[in-house]
């Protein structure tokens, strides 16, 4: 390998978040709005063998030790299962070991979908899912389909997927007082729920402090019913708490009002191939320039480490200072 990826901070890449399309078949109010996306065109996309490039020289070249697939839906683009077992072969030089490799969905094709993406070599699934009450979701959603993903959810438990964790976006005044009944869904269904702060990337520009449930609440309402306690985690963004009973544990992401930028260890490939070195940055590095003009491994290589190199300390939300992406959250992946 050569030297592992290091941004102006010391920060250590080791996480590579990749969407597959910027296309959903949900309109999740807080990330797209109801119609008027304007889709990429197929050609501007990078193909499944550009991907797997990218993702080879960055396990086998650059430190990268997991990958995560996600979209838009990543599982609207077709024959998804050929990239995952692309995906699924890399191994991580220093250990031997396979890539971990896993992918953030609505759920709502996993019946059709989980056996196979499971035998192509995705072990973990994280399915997002904010109200488990029907008019709620499809409130949050724009489509009806509270049914169709929690059978999803069981087709993914049933398909081997271990851990199946479910995000749940809480916002104040829409779902603020469902965090007891996730839990317990959680502890009888044997998935993880995690509380993820509300943040301003939505589509629609509605985004506003008071709309944020800060996470140490989610975990006191659930601790009073379910006693919980602090687990060590290492530099994922979800502080992880287990029940104090034995059975499982939850999450939160408090990207708010507790930024974990400090420890970040990740850079996004976007779906038509570029490098983002933040979920907020403003600025883009072309990667797929390098692909298409036939580059070497090295200038990939030396693409991605010059895109690393201005990677900056971490977001402002909540600060005079913060800009908002141009993108929202479906065209960057989550
Ligand atoms: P694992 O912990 O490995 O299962 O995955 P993950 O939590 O990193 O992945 P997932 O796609 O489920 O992300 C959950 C949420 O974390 C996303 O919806 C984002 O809201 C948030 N998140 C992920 N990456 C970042 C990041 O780089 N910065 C911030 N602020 N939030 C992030
Ligand atoms: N704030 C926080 N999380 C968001 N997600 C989408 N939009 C937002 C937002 N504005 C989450 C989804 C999904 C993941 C990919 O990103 O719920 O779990
Ligand atoms: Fe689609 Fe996910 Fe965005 Fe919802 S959060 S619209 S499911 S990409």
């Amino acid at each position: 390998m050569s030297r592992p990826l290091v941004d102006p901070f010391g920060r250590v890449v080791r996480d590579l978040r990749i969407s597959v399309t910027d296309r959903c078949n949900f309109r999740c109010t807080y990330c797209m709005p109801e119609e008027g996306m304007s889709w990429l065109p197929r050609e501007e996309l990078l193909t499944f063998e550009e991907i797997g490039r990218v993702a080879r020289v960055c396990v086998e070249r650059l430190g990268v030790e997991s990958i995560r697939l996600t979209g838009g839906e990543p599982t609207v683009r077709a024959h998804l299962p050929v990239l995952v077992e692309m995906l699924a072969g890399l191994k991580v030089p220093s250990t031997g070991e396979p890539v971990d490799l896993a992918m953030t969905t609505n759920g709502a094709t996993l019946r059709l979908l989980a056996g196979d993406l499971r035998a192509a070599g995705l072990r973990r699934v994280n399915i997002s899912c904010d109200s488990l009450r029907p008019e709620r979701f499809a409130e949050v959603t724009r489509r009806d389909q509270l049914p169709r993903v929690l059978d999803g959810i069981d087709a993914a438990l049933e398909a081997g997927m271990d851990p199946v964790k479910l995000n749940v976006v809480t916002v104040r005044g829409l779902n603020d007082d469902e965090a007891v009944d996730f839990a317990t869904f959680g502890r009888e269904k044997g998935v993880q729920p995690r509380f993820i702060e509300f943040m301003p990337l939505d589509a629609s520009g509605g985004w506003t402090m008071d709309k944020v449930v800060p996470a140490e609440e989610t975990v006191a309402a659930i601790d009073a019913v379910y006693p919980l306690e602090p687990v060590a985690h290492g530099p994922e963004p979800a502080s992880r708490y287990r029940y104090l009973d034995g059975r499982g544990e939850i999450g939160v992401i408090p990207s708010v009002t507790k930024p974990f930028c400090g420890d970040c260890d990740r850079i996004r490939l976007t779906a038509e191939g570029q490098l983002r070195t933040c979920l907020f940055a403003v600025d883009e590095h072309d990667l797929r320039e390098v692909l298409r003009r036939g580059g070497s491994d090295d200038d990939l290589i030396g693409a991605i480490r010059a895109a690393v190199g201005t990677k900056w300390a971490g977001h402002r939300i909540g600060q005079v200072t913060f800009v908002r992406p141009r993108r929202s959250m479906s065209q960057i992946g989550g």
